[in-house]
């Protein structure tokens, strides 16, 4: 909390590590601190934002038109709608965050574009997201749509409810369709373990929405319902490097804490 009561959001710590633009006061406090606990962070948050843009780019390379990305965050550069669009001009995006801040700041930059927009929703309330009215404007459900859960799940403190509540989008979606998640995970070595939960209790302490580490098989349980295209749930750095020579580093303590995969829906049995 700063000295003036506020409370840090996950938006704003997570806006700070990429730039900052609209991060406040206790959001800048609560990122230093967990950047002090944990002194590689700012390098995970980048490694999660090229995971995000590699699958957009993928999805796109497989026909993907439209885009549901929950737990959007703040508008930074190289966002779903430009990426998308930008491929495949006319490609629909609806971002949604349960943060109103981000919300007003997606829907200011987002006027003007008649196939993205930005609205306010609880990943939670998967009935609620799905039947919004700019939802059911922008996005046809009989028509394949990548879900876009990166970096959000690991708000949700009970792994089974994490993934019943997926699964609630999964069932919505038309066979084809795309689930892609990123997830923070354990560090493989007890340094970087020890670190870690020292990072999870200084964001905790300081930030409204607390963050649970899950294990590989955790996660892997929250794509239920989709088959893992390859490589299957990886270290996000190593799902579809950009640079083909890309070799992975067991040293790079940023890149073993995120976890990240993407999930083709089944056709229904
Ligand atoms: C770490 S940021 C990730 C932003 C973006 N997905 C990315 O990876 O670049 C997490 C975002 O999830 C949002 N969030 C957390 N819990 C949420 C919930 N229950 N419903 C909707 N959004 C949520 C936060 O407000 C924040 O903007």
């Amino acid at each position: 909390m700063s000295p003036s009561g506020e409370k840090a959001t996950a938006a704003g710590v997570y806006d700070w590590f990429l730039g900052g633009r609209y991060a406040r006061e206790a959001d800048i406090e609560a990122a230093i601190a967990s950047q002090r606990a944990f002194p590689v962070l700012a390098r995970t948050v980048l490694y999660n934002r090229q995971f995000l843009q590699r699958v957009v780019r993928y999805l796109v390379g497989q026909g993907g038109r439209q885009f549901l990305d929950l737990g959007s965050g703040y508008p930074s550069s190289g966002n779903v709608h430009e990426i998308a669009q930008e491929l495949a001009p006319g490609a629909r995006v609806v971002y949604v965050d349960h943060e109103q801040g981000t919300v007003d700041v997606g829907r200011e930059i987002l006027a003007g574009n008649p196939d993205a927009t930005s609205i306010l929703g609880d990943v939670r309330d998967p009935e609620g997201v799905l039947n919004h009215p700019e939802v059911g404007e922008l996005l046809d459900f009989t028509e394949p749509v990548g879900v876009l859960m990166i970096a959000v799940l690991h708000f949700l403190p009970d792994t089974a409810e994490a993934a019943r509540i997926v699964r609630r989008y999964v069932d919505h979606l038309a066979p084809g369709s795309y689930l892609a998640i990123s997830h923070g995970t354990y560090a493989a070595g007890a340094r970087e373990l020890a670190n870690q939960t020292a990072t999870n209790e200084t964001y905790n302490r300081q930030v409204s929405e607390s963050a649970y580490t899950r294990t590989f098989a955790e996660i892997e349980s929250l794509f239920a319902g989709t088959t893992l295209v390859p490589p299957g749930l990886v270290l996000a750095t190593e799902w579809h490097p950009e640079d083909p020579a890309h070799e992975h580093d067991d040293e790079d303590e940023a890149s073993a804490v995120l976890a990240g995969g993407v999930g083709r829906v089944d056709p229904r049995g």
